[in-house]
Parts: C-alpha cells; sequence; structure tokens
C-alpha cells in the first residue's frame, strides 16, 4: 500500500503466539515488553511496534457504537498505553476483524463500523492495525479490506495496514493496493511441521512482494518452547530471508538468553531489512536440501541452506548458480558463527537436521570491513 510505511517488513511483537485471549495478556504485560525492547536492545535492533491482537475491547460497544477497551486488561485505557509505548520511542499496534465479530468471538469487529473504529484508533494513537477475517458474513474480501483502508486514511493518521485474511482469497493478486502486508496461509503453530507447511506455502510467493506490500507467513513462535533451538534459527532464517515481517511471538518478559540471542541477530535481520526489497526464494529443493537466494541492495546474495529432513545433510551451491558474477574468490559470512571466509564458488555446508545455514556472500571484498571474529579475540565459538 502506497502509504509510505513499511519501506521495509514490519518489526515488532504481538501477545497472540505467547497468550492467545488468556488473562496474560494485559496492560503490564504490553509496557513489560516496551520496556524490554529497549533495556535488551531489541529497539536498536530495529524492533519498532508491539502490538495487541484479539479480546483488547469490551464484548459491548458503548451507547455511541464506541468499541471499549477491555477494563480487567486495559483498565488505564488505549490512548494512556499508546502515550506510554510512544514515550519509549516505539509504536503501538490494534487488532480487530473484517466482520461482526473478530474470531474469539469476544469484542466486536468492525464491519459497518469501518470508519467510526478507524477514528477511534486514530484518536488514541494506534500506528498499526492487524485486521482479520472472522464473522465475514460472506462479504466479498477485497471490498471488505478495502473500506477499511480508506477509513484509515481518511483518520490523516499514518498506520500500518496488515490483512490478515489467511490466503483465502488470495491477497497476493489484489493486496498490494490495500494492504502494507498480507497473510498467505493460515495460522502457525509452534511446531517445526507447522512451520514448514507454512515456508512451503509462502516460498512460491516471492514476485508479489515488495517495499510496502510484503506476504506474511504469520507471526514468529521464536522462544514459545515447541521447536529445538536449532528450529528456531531455521524459522528467523527463513523468514528473514523470505522478507517477512518480524513480529515476536514470545512473552520476552521469561524468554532466554538464546532466545534474545536469536531474535538479535543483527545480520540476520539486516538480510529481512534490506532495502531492494525482494523476497528470497528456493534456487533448489532437492531431497530435502533447500537452497534459499535473496538478492541484495548491495549486490551481495543471502543463502539460506536448509535441511528439512530428519537427518544431517550436505548442502551445496555455487557462486554462479546464486547469481553472482564470475570472478577469482567470493567472501562468505555466516551469519550465525559470525565467521567470515574466501571460496573460489563452492558454498556448502554440513546442515544438521531441521537447520539452516545461512551465509552471505559478496562476489568482492566488501566484507573486509567484517574481520573475522576470531582475530577480533571476542571469544565467538
Ligand atoms: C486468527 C488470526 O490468523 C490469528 O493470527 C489471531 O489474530 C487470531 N485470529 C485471533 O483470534
Amino acid at each position: 500500500l502506497d502509504n509510505g510505511l513499511a519501506l521495509t517488513p514490519q518489526m515488532g511483537f504481538n501477545n497472540w503466539n505467547a497468550t492467545h485471549c488468556g488473562a496474560d495478556f494485559n496492560e503490564a504485560m504490553v509496557k513489560g515488553i516496551a520496556d524490554l525492547f529497549v533495556s535488551s536492545g531489541l529497539k536498536d535492533a530495529g524492533y519498532e511496534y508491539v502490538n495487541l491482537d484479539d479480546c483488547w475491547a469490551e464484548h459491548d460497544r458503548d451507547a455511541n457504537g464506541d468499541l471499549v477497551p477491555n477494563r480487567t486488561r486495559f483498565p488505564s485505557g488505549i490512548r494512556a498505553l499508546a502515550d506510554y509505548v510512544h514515550s519509549k520511542g516505539l509504536k503501538l499496534g490494534i487488532y480487530s476483524s473484517a466482520g461482526t465479530m473478530t474470531c474469539a468471538n469476544t469484542m466486536p469487529g468492525a464491519l459497518g463500523h469501518e470508519e467510526q473504529d478507524a477514528r477511534s484508533w486514530a484518536s488514541w494513537g494506534v500506528d498499526y492495525l492487524k485486521y482479520d477475517n472472522c464473522n465475514n458474513q460472506g462479504v466479498d474480501a477485497v471490498q471488505r479490506y478495502t473500506k477499511m483502508r480508506d477509513a484509515l486514511k481518511a483518520t490523516g493518521r499514518p498506520i500500518l495496514y496488515s490483512l490478515c485474511e489467511w490466503g483465502s482469497n488470495k491477497p497476493w493478486l489484489w493486496g498490494k493496493d490495500v494492504g502494507d502486508s498480507w497473510r498467505t496461509t493460515g495460522d502457525i503453530s509452534d511446531s517445526y511441521g507447522s512451520m514448514l507447511s507454512i515456508v512451503h506455502q509462502n516460498m512460491v510467493l516471492a514476485q508479489y512482494a515488495g517495499p510496502g506490500h510484503w506476504n506474511d507467513p504469520d507471526m514468529l513462535e521464536v522462544g514459545n518452547g515447541g521447536m529445538t533451538d536449532t528450529e528456531y534459527r531455521s524459522h528467523f532464517s527463513l523468514w528473514s530471508i523470505m522478507a517477512a515481517p518480524l513480529l515476536i511471538g514470545a512473552d520476552l518478559r521469561k524468554a532466554s538468553a538464546t532466545t534474545m540471542s536469536i531474535l538479535e541477530n543483527r545480520e540476520v535481520i539486516a538480510v529481512d531489512q534490506d532495502k531492494l526489497g525482494v523476497q528470497g526464494a528456493p534456487i533448489s529443493t532437492e531431497g530435502g536440501r533447500d537452497v534459499f537466494v535473496k538478492r541484495l541492495a548491495n549486490g551481495d546474495r543471502a543463502v539460506a541452506l536448509f535441511n528439512e529432513a530428519d537427518s544431517p545433510q550436505r548442502i551445496v551451491t555455487s557462486a554462479s548458480d546464486i547469481g553472482l558474477p564470475a570472478g577469482a574468490a567470493y567472501t562468505v559470512r555466516d551469519l550465525w558463527t559470525h565467521r567470515t571466509h574466501e571460496t573460489a564458488g563452492v558454498i556448502a555446508a554440513t546442515v544438521p537436521a531441521h537447520g539452516t545455514v545461512m551465509y552471505r556472500v559478496a562476489a568482492d571484498r566488501s566484507w573486509a570491513k567484517y574481520p573475522p571474529a576470531v582475530d577480533l579475540g571476542i571469544g565467538l565459538p
């Protein structure tokens, strides 16, 4: 959507994967996440939006037909919450459904109330809307999502618009002029199988993505406990090489050091946030040995060697296969071990089951400015 937002994929947090509509979803949590964004360095790494999902409002509208923040979860209201989040230099996101009720059926959706609800959100200082698809009364999707686009625009406030239509009506074919991103699949769950199935659905849609119009394979599960750290590293690598929105879905107040180190990996984040705005795609998937490639603004290529299989495999590609010009040598930067090596052209690794080795490959010496970590004596493994 040409609203000047999401020129690179949006980054932030959303509570859904961690809490659903549980009691943990409340004012203290949202403020705690905003605090942690600042204190942990996530904000400096690029995470910006702190987003509320379903169940933030009361079941009924007030006498004027306005949405009412849930009195138990958000006793101070959404405007106060937005003020708090803004005071940290961050942005606040909210949620609704293009239907009569949201998916949890505990609060009203915005169908038929688009302008009124958009005005409420803008008046509270909301910066982002995730717009779901439940209870849609069979009204045409393009019509429903366009109505809200226009209502948001009419408020005059810049509000990032995230379509959550689950890919049902192929939003990649019409979403570019409607939203800043669109979900391409049903909901992720915290398992390797779910993550893998979403990768398979999202990876064939690369041609539709670009600045201001991203494919959204759903929010991150990194840190929620249902996958191994190796699988979570794959999850984060694949979302980044596919230029997906990076919305943390774990309660960071309880996150391990490993979870934080995955989410804070700036070299991987830089691949996701690359200004060229190309979604990386597989050039080969034979035998579950996936080679994803993403062209980057400075001419480098990001490469993800993802082993789908249940035992280790050697995955091999080459500088020419990933589209680099012929040359005598290439610099290969490992974005997880933070080490650099040279190659005459072969790009390969033995990759653990469900794991991903992620490289940034340069045709020239552009990585010379990042010497191997061992030379710096900072003691990385
Ligand atoms: C369905 C969406 O796809 C999820 O991400 C989440 O927002 C739930 N609805 C909330 O009910």
